[in-house]
């Protein structure tokens, strides 16, 4: 490349991505009104931003990007905690907060301004900022809900190998552990009974084997378990 092309790339790059940057400046800027519903910014809004400035909030929390960090982001703090919180931080924070590592100071805050503050973070709630922060997401509140209902649908014994972490050795489905045999395989060659009795001291039914013995588990959860492996093989543990 010639010194005459790159400085005609760095020219025409450096105008382009201006161009558009102060495009899309331009486009945000008119939507400003709607994306912040102007509309509902009454007095208590103003009284409770100008009580939010008073009172330093600032110092400790972050708001819309703008604050410190010591604190929890107030940005969605309307949505996240609602009202009844809000007020109860800011009427007895000595005490709500009592347990916590980190504090928030008592700053006999008026009744009148707590309501106002309540006001500010509720208008600010709204604001649609694309999502920002993204720990207070819907779409991520949304994700975490739906592994919750996943975790919740899982039978006991699927639950118990997950949490007895069979997998970071076993293979199933998609997890891909090569330490240990396929979960789906076993049934096919074992029953319930011979598994749930492996499972509590496997050195007895295969001497100098390197599985680990999980005899602190009750029967009944090594039964669950045993039943959920031999429900994976085709062949439900009858021998080929
Ligand atoms: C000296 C630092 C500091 C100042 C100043 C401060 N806070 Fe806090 N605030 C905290 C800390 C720390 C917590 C979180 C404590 C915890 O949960 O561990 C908190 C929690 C909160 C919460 C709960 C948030 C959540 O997600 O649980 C709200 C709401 C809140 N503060 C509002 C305010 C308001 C409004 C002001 C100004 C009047 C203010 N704070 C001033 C430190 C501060
Ligand atoms: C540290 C790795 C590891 C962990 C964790 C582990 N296993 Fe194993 N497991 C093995 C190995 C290795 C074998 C194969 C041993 C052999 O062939 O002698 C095995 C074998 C088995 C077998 C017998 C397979 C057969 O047909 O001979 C069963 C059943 C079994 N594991 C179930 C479990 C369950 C249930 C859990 C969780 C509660 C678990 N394992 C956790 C490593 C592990």
């Amino acid at each position: 490349m010639t010194e005459r092309s790159a400085k005609l790339v760095f020219w025409v790059g450096t105008v382009a991505s201006l161009a558009l940057f102060l495009a899309l400046t331009l486009d945000t800027h008119r939507h400003f009104d709607a994306l912040t519903h102007a509309d509902r910014l009454d007095e208590a809004v103003v009284t409770g931003k100008r009580a939010f400035e008073r009172h330093n909030c600032n110092d400790c929390h972050t708001i819309l990007g703008f604050g410190g960090y010591y604190a929890p982001d107030l940005t969605r703090a309307y949505t996240r905690v609602g009202e009844e919180t809000i007020r109860a931080r800011l009427e007895r924070p000595e005490l709500v907060l009592a347990s916590s590592w980190r504090k928030m100071p008592q700053q006999h805050v008026p009744a009148a301004e707590v309501t106002a503050l309540v006001a500010f973070l509720r208008w600010v709630s709204a604001i649609e900022n694309n999502e920002w922060p993204p720990q207070d997401s819907e779409n991520r509140w949304k994700a975490s809900t739906r592994r919750l209902i996943a975790g919740a649908a899982l039978s006991p014994g699927a639950a118990l190998v997950q949490q007895e972490n069979c997998l970071a050795c076993h293979a199933l489905g998609d997890n891909v552990a090569r330490v240990a045999p396929r979960l789906e395989w076993i049934g096919t060659r074992r029953d319930v009974a011979w598994i749930a009795a492996y499972v509590a001291d496997p050195q007895r039914l295969a001497p100098g084997t390197s599985m680990p013995a999980y005899d602190a588990l009750p029967a009944a959860q090594r039964q669950a378990i045993a039943e959920f492996i031999v429900s994976l093989a085709p062949n439900r543990g009858r021998e080929p």
